[in-house]
């Protein structure tokens, strides 16, 4: 075994992307890494001083949806470039935004599956940003993704997930088991 220093190597790390509409109501999108779920109903994502931190502070709504491997591309680039410099960087990162029907930000049809968010909480809040906790107020699913059961398949989406140590994207493979229920064979 190899000893390393501390790092942010929680694995597997989402591409979170982050919807938003600017004050002039123009759609922005940042990528987001470190996110996961805080309760049941809420999300948390350690969220720096962006575009999206001013958007999400004046309207206090929000879209998170899950990169893909066909969005690679534009899921990094609008992880590298502020809105604060490129107003136009959806359009530039060839996503299409339509309006959430429940939230006051954008819906990506280029992705297959968003929750749309209310801000709960800003835990930590200062000038270089804050812990974002937002209530899930619905979930939206691109048809063409839906299982036969009617829930989202995830298998069918092929999410990405962010590798720190090297800083790549990693495109998730196929299932391998059942939860809650392969380890009963052991018990
Ligand atoms: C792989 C990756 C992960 C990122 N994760 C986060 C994150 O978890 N929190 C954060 O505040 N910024 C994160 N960023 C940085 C923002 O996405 C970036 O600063 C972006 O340009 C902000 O856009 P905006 O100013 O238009 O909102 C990440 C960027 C990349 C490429």
């Amino acid at each position: 075994m190899k000893d390393f220093k501390p790092k942010a190597w929680i694995l597997p790390q989402p591409v979170l992307i982050i919807g938003t509409y600017d004050a002039d109501g123009t759609p922005n999108a940042m990528n987001a890494a470190w996110g996961g779920q805080w309760d049941m109903t809420e999300i948390v994502i350690s969220l720096g001083s962006h575009a999206t931190t001013d958007n999400i502070n004046r309207t206090g709504e929000f879209t998170v949806s899950f990169a893909t491997a066909q969005t690679t591309t534009a899921a990094d680039y609008v992880g590298i470039v502020s809105g604060r410099k490129q107003p136009d960087k959806v359009a530039k990162a060839g996503l299409h935004a339509v309006k959430s029907a429940h939230v006051d930000a954008p819906v990506f049809t280029d992705f297959p599956m968003t929750l749309e968010c209310r801000v709960k909480e800003k835990i930590g809040e200062s000038e270089t940003g804050c812990y974002l906790i937002g209530e899930i107020v619905n979930i939206v699913c691109d048809e063409a993704y839906l299982a036969e059961d009617g829930k989202p398949d995830v298998e069918k989406m092929r999410l990405i997930t962010f590798d720190p140590v090297h800083n790549g994207y990693i495109s998730l493979g196929a299932r391998v088991g059942n939860a809650f229920h392969d380890g009963l064979a052991l018990k």
